[in-house]
C-alpha cells in the first residue's frame, strides 16, 4: 500500500459546459473534478482548501471508513463545514477488501449539484472481474442547470421557494462534462470496461451505444456474473460497469445517455432530454448516423432487476437481529417564513447541525438516544447487530437511497406496503449488494446490513433537493467506540468559525 497525496482547491469559477456561462463550483478548476485512482489499501490524504464564499464538506461515496467515520465528509453528521478561507486534511484508509467504481462529492446543502464531484476508481487483484478487460474508460453521466441555484440562495434552506413537486429539473444533461462532443476513441477488437456513473442530482439516466451490446459486470464495487443489455438504466449516485467489445464495423456511433423525465415527474419544456456523444473506432471520427436501438426503453423507473444483479463471490446474509421500519413522505409544512414542503422520515424532516454534527455529540459522549424523533437518529446499541431496513415510499417518484459506511444485501422491494410474511422477498443465498438503490413510487424496499462499523452514518435519498429538504435518517453504531476515535483537534475548532451566508441548517 502507498499513501496518495491530492491538493485541492474549491472554488467558484465561471464555466459554460452547456454553452449558457454561470458560476460553477469546481475542484481544480475541472468537471467533472480530478479522477482519484487509488489500490485497496492505499491511504489517501487530500487536502481539500476552499476558495468560495460558503462552507463545504466532501464525501467520499461508498469508501467504508471504518474506524474513520470523522473522515466521511457529512456536513453536520461527521463534520462541521470546512469554512470559507480554511482547508480541511481528509486521510483514511482505503479498506483492502473494497475495489471498483466510487465518486467523491460536496455533501454540503446541495453543493454538488453546482460541479463538485469527481471519480474514485480503487484498483486490486481481488477484484473478480480484474484483468478481464483490455481498457478501462471513464462515463460520468450529470445534469446541469442553467442558473447557478446556490448563489441564488435556491438550496435546502428555502427548498419551499419551489410549489410542491416542483424541484428544478436539468436543463442539460452532461456526458463527462460536455453536452454535446463527448468522444470515446478507441481501438478494434478489444474488450474496455466503460464504468458508468450517475453524479447528477435528480435524474434517472438509460445509458447505451448504437449497434453494441453492453455486458453489465460491476454494480457499486461489486463485481457480477456478466449480463449482456441494448439499455442500463442508472440513478443518481449509482455506478455500473459495462463491457463494450468494439467488434462492430469501424466507424462511429452514438453514445446515448437518455433523462428519465418521467420518473421524476418534472418536465423542463426546454430540456433536450437525450444527450449524444460519439464512440469512434477503426476509422476517423465522424458524426454517427446510427439508430437507437429498436426494442422498448425499461420506463418502469427501476434498477437493473435485482435478478440480473448476482455477484460472481457469494457472501449469505447472516440473519437479522432488528427490524426498522421507516416511512419517507413530503408534507406541507407551515413554517417561520410560510408553507413550505418538507421531506420526512417517519414524522421528522432531517436538519443538520452545522456547529454540532451528531459525530461530535457521541464523541463528547452524552448523546444517548434510541429512536430521536427530532434528529431522526437510531443507535444501535453496543453490540454488533443485524438490522433489516424496511422503507415504505408514500410518494409516487421513485427515489435513490444511499446508505454511507455500509454495503447492504438487497432481500426486496416490491409495490404497495410492506407485509411481513405477505410481500415477496428473496430467497436467494446470494442476494445482491449495494450501497445505492431504487425505492419504487407507492413501493417499499428490504435491505440488510451488519452494523459494525463504529459512527454515525447517513441513509438519505441521493436526489439533492430531497436531502436538502430533510429525506435522511442516521444509524449511530457502537457509540462507545466512537469515543475512542482520535479526531483531529481542528474538526472541532472548525466548527466555530462562521461558514458563510448560504451554508445554513439543511
Ligand atoms: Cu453520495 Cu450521502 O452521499
Amino acid at each position: 500500500p502507498t499513501t496518495r497525496y491530492f491538493e485541492w482547491v474549491v472554488e467558484e469559477v465561471n464555466g459554460s459546459p452547456d454553452g449558457v456561462e454561470r458560476v460553477m463550483l469546481v475542484v481544480n478548476r475541472q468537471i467533472p473534478g480530478p479522477l482519484i485512482e487509488v489500490n485497496s489499501g492505499d491511504e489517501l490524504v487530500v487536502n481539500v482548501f476552499n476558495k468560495m464564499t460558503n462552507g463545504t464538506s466532501i464525501h467520499w461515496h461508498g469508501q467504508l471508513q471504518n474506524g474513520t467515520n470523522f473522515m466521511d465528509g457529512t456536513n453536520g453528521i461527521t463534520q462541521c463545514p470546512i469554512p470559507p478561507g480554511m482547508n480541511f486534511t481528509y486521510r483514511f484508509t482505503i479498506n483492502p477488501n473494497q475495489y471498483g467504481t466510487y465518486w467523491w462529492h460536496a455533501h454540503a446543502s446541495t453543493q454538488y449539484t453546482d460541479g463538485i464531484y469527481g471519480p474514485i476508481v480503487i484498483h486490486s487483484p481481488n477484484e473478480p472481474i480484474y484483468n478481464t478487460y483490455d481498457g478501462d474508460v471513464l462515463v460520468i453521466l450529470s445534469g446541469l442547470l442553467a442558473q447557478y441555484l446556490s448563489s441564488a440562495g435556491i438550496d435546502g434552506s428555502n427548498y419551499g421557494g419551489f410549489n410542491p413537486g416542483a424541484e428544478p429539473p436539468p436543463d442539460s444533461g452532461l456526458i463527462n462534462g460536455k453536452m454535446i462532443g463527448s468522444s470515446l476513441d478507441l481501438q478494434p477488437n478489444l474488450r474496455y470496461r466503460i464504468r458508468l456513473i450517475n453524479m447528477g442530482t435528480l435524474t434517472q439516466f438509460v445509458f447505451s451505444i448504437d449497434n453494441h451490446v453492453l455486458s453489465v459486470v460491476e454494480a457499486d464495487g461489486i463485481s457480477l456474473q456478466p449480463v449482456d443489455v441494448h439499455r442500463v438504466p442508472i440513478h443518481v449516485a449509482q455506478r455500473y460497469s459495462v463491457i463494450l467489445t468494439t467488434n462492430q464495423t469501424a466507424g462511429s456511433y452514438n453514445v446515448r445517455a437518455e433523462m428519465q423525465e418521467t420518473c421524476y415527474k418534472l418536465s423542463n419544456p426546454n430540456l433536450n432530454t437525450m444527450v449524444l456523444g460519439t464512440l469512434t473506432y477503426g476509422a476517423t471520427p465522424s458524426t454517427p448516423n446510427t439508430v437507437d436501438w429498436s426494442d422498448a426503453i425499461p420506463l418502469d423507473c427501476m434498477d437493473l432487476n435485482s435478478t440480473m444483479i448476482v455477484p460472481l463471490v457469494q457472501l449469505e446474509p447472516p440473519s437479522s437481529t432488528q427490524t426498522v421500519q421507516v416511512s419517507m413522505s413530503f408534507q406541507q409544512t407551515v413554517q417561520s417564513g410560510g408553507t413550505q414542503v418538507l421531506a420526512f422520515m417517519n414524522n421528522t424532516s432531517w436538519e443538520s447541525d452545522t456547529t454540532n454534527p451528531t459525530l461530535f455529540q457521541f464523541y463528547k459522549g452524552g448523546a444517548q438516544t434510541n429512536f430521536d424523533d427530532t434528529t431522526q437518529l437510531m443507535v444501535v446499541n453496543d453490540e454488533i447487530t443485524t438490522i433489516d431496513l424496511v422503507l415504505l415510499n408514500y410518494d409516487d417518484s421513485s427515489h435513490p437511497f444511499h446508505l454511507h459506511g455500509h454495503v447492504f444485501w438487497i432481500l426486496g422491494e416490491g409495490d404497495g406496503t410492506y407485509q411481513p410474511g405477505i410481500s415477496p422477498v428473496t430467497t436467494s443465498n446470494n442476494p445482491p449488494r449495494r450501497d445505492t438503490l431504487t425505492v419504487p413510487g407507492f413501493g417499499w424496499i428490504l435491505i440488510r446490513f451488519v452494523a459494525d462499523n463504529p459512527g454515525v452514518w447517513a441513509f438519505h435519498c441521493h436526489i439533492g433537493w430531497h436531502m436538502a429538504a430533510g429525506l435522511l435518517m442516521q444509524f449511530a453504531t457502537l457509540p462507545s467506540q466512537v469515543q475512542q476515535f482520535q479526531i483531529p483537534s481542528y474538526m472541532e475548532e472548525q466548527c466555530t468559525v462562521q461558514s458563510g451566508g448560504q451554508i445554513n441548517n439543511r
